[in-house]
């Protein structure tokens, strides 16, 4: 499936402490994304949604943080999951539902938007927009893979 093809690809260019937001609607993609980069990092666990748990940890090549802050009422709860001191660190996080945490993530994070598309007004199940984006180079651009 293409959103697992590409977070795969976006996987290669990622280093030890990068942040990626996973941003979009309910059920648009955010978890198989997640998968394709942790498989791309050569993470053999199975990946599942860390919506309950609130955040999962996989070893590849590098350690992988996967939160998802959906069911996260307050900033305080973000900051209770050691964000900020995780965010830091080395391992590199995958976050969906970020927008609860937004001010714990760092400027440079790597941005993710996952949309479905509609056609004639109706959402055609099989497609998605997915579109990168990270500060590089002191401007945000997108990244095309
Ligand atoms: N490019 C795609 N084409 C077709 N189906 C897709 C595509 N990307 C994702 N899907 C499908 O969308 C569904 C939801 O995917 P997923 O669970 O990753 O969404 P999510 O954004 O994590 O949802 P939630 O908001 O509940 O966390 C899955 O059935 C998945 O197979
Ligand atoms: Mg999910």
């Amino acid at each position: 499936m293409e959103t697992h093809v590409i977070g795969k690809r976006l996987a290669v260019l990622l280093q030890p402490g990068d942040v990626i937001a996973l941003i979009g609607n309910l059920g648009s993609g955010k978890t198989v994304f997640a998968q394709g980069i942790c498989a791309g990092l050569d993470v053999t666990d199975y990946v599942t949604s860390p919506s309950f748990t609130l955040l999962q940890i996989y070893r590849g090549r590098h350690l992988v943080y996967h939160y998802d802050f959906y069911r996260i009422k307050s900033p305080s709860e973000v900051e209770d999951l050691d964000v900020v001191e995780n965010l830091s660190g080395s391992a590199i996080s995958l976050i969906e539902w970020p927008e609860i945490g937004q001010m714990f993530l760092p400027s440079d994070s790597f941005k993710v938007h996952i949309d479905r598309i509609e056609e004639d007004r109706k959402i055609v199940e099989n497609k998605r927009r997915i579109k990168i984006s990270a500060f590089r180079n002191r401007g945000l651009s997108e990244i095309k893979l």
